[in-house]
């Protein structure tokens, strides 16, 4: 018998990333691998990386460096890098010729050749680059080796064409390609065949969804047809863009039973200055409208959303703008970034970048108000009766189950094994700012 061969994978960036890598991981058990948690027992190691902002670049240096070790210990050892940075040109180059430990060099589009690319190496030993500067078609359906047995995620939509002047997405993932909705049906009634209950629609604007399909598929009407898949019991998504976020739209959240309570809406600025700058296509006034729309719309809705700061040029008046917005709407939860220059894009071209002090001083004020807001709106919650899905143990103490609700807050339970998996009724009994602890009051 031939020897076991081991894997690991390690991701950076968002969850379009943490699903290539189900679907790495896929591929990999296909081809006979097994997971392991130590890199010194691996016979592949893959980097899946995010290029986003410069701090998710420096760590995947940091990591490649550690790596060395491995390959020096063990040089049968493959070590591969895919993923967002490596569809730019810098960081590969920098990639082949610093780190001459790493075999393997592959992109975004090309994800479904990984079986082809390690039976090259495997057979020639030597180092292989494929990064494709776009797909061939879709990705193919892939297999996926998902790491929770009751929730999924399903990539909708792939690429994005709003070109946000500080964004490197649109570079690296391509344009928008929509999947066609049978498939899309059919892997959500697999899932909630082999006992899925949440799905989580992955894009990075689902309110795209179809616009290069039939004229009458839309994401509402996808919602629709979900909503159908009778053993599934919740529909989340992400990311909606507010430019796009339809009536259409608000009616499907408010009236099909299992789409979550829960909307990330990234506004990214309260000025309307800087709203134009970004090409985002909204303004500061439609933005209010719509979330108030939402919170009236659908009382208890949770609404989330993204924020950058030092956006080039944003003056103090701007940023004030910002959190006024923020004191209006009251946000569930927000996401704070420090703006990034990213190669390639307009915004790092401009001559009008803000000090790295006065950035990261204005993330500080930002973030002591957001948590405020977000302690507050959790301490309503006391005494509501709320449904979570319990998804096990706890990171910290496993002891301690957690679960989400449907606005997506993360709630404590008491441990109960047998309840892994099911939706169950529980009052909220104390809060912080991002979770909640509970006690079940109906199984
Ligand atoms: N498609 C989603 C978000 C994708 S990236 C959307 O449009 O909302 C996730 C978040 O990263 C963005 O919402 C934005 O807040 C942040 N981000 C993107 N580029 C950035 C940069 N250059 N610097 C700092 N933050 C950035
Ligand atoms: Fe980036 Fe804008 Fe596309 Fe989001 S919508 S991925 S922020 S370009
Ligand atoms: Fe990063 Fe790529 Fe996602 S750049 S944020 S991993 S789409």
């Amino acid at each position: 018998m031939s020897k076991n061969k081991y894997y690991n994978i390690i991701t950076y960036g968002c969850q379009m990333n943490e699903h290539d890598s189900e679907r790495l991981a896929g591929m990999l058990e296909e081809m006979g691998y097994q997971h392991t948690e130590e890199y010194k027992n691996a016979d592949i190691i893959l980097l899946n990386t995010c290029i986003i902002r410069e701090n998710a670049e420096l760590k995947v240096y940091g990591k490649l460096g550690e790596l060395k070790r491995y390959k020096r210990e063990n040089p049968d050892l493959i070590i591969g890098i895919g993923g967002c940075m490596m569809q730019q040109d810098a960081p590969v180059d920098e990639v082949y010729k610093k780190y001459r430990h790493v075999d393997l060099i592959f992109g975004t589009h090309n994800i479904h050749h990984l079986p082809d690319l390690i039976r090259k190496i495997e057979e020639t030993r030597d180092r292989v680059v494929e990064v494709w500067d776009e797909e061939e078609g879709l990705i193919p359906d892939l297999p996926s080796q998902r790491e929770s047995e009751y929730s999924a995620w399903i990539s909708i939509i792939q690429g994005c064409d709003n070109f946000c002047t500080y964004c490197i997405v649109p570079y690296v993932r391509g344009r928008e390609r929509s999947r066609p909705i049978a498939s899309i049906v059919n892997e959500a009634e697999r899932l909630a065949e082999d006992g899925v209950k949440e799905i989580t629609l992955l894009g990075q604007n689902v309110n795209s969804f179809g616009n290069d399909l039939d004229k009458d598929i839309t994401f509402p009407k996808l919602l629709e047809e979900l909503n159908k898949v009778e053993k599934l019991k919740r529909i989340r998504f992400m990311t909606s863009h507010p430019r796009d976020f339809s009536d259409a739209l608000l009616d499907k959240i408010k009236n099909l039973n299992k789409v979550a309570n829960h909307i990330h809406l990234p506004v990214q600025s309260g000025s309307n200055k800087v709203l134009k700058e970004m090409n985002r296509g909204y303004t500061r006034e439609y933005y209010i409208e719509r979330v108030k729309n939402i919170q009236e719309e659908i009382p208890g809705a949770s609404v989330s959303t993204d924020f950058i700061v030092g956006f080039p040029g944003e003056s103090e008046e701007d940023f004030q703008k910002t959190i006024d917005l923020v004191k209006e709407l009251k946000f569930d939860m927000a996401y704070t970034f420090i703006y990034s220059p990213r190669s390639g894009t307009p915004a790092a071209r401009r001559d009008d970048q803000i000090d790295d002090d006065v950035k990261k001083e204005r993330l500080n004020r930002l973030m002591e108000l957001q948590n405020k807001i977000s302690y507050d709106k959790n301490q309503k919650l006391i005494g509501t009766t709320q449904e979570i899905l319990v998804t096990g143990p706890s990171n910290n103490d496993p002891e301690v189950y957690e679960g989400r609700t449907s606005t997506n807050k993360i709630c404590f339970i008491d441990m109960r094994e047998d309840l892994v998996g099911e939706i169950v009724k529980i009052k909220v009994e104390s809060a912080k700012s991002w979770t909640l602890e509970g006690k079940i009051i109906e199984e």
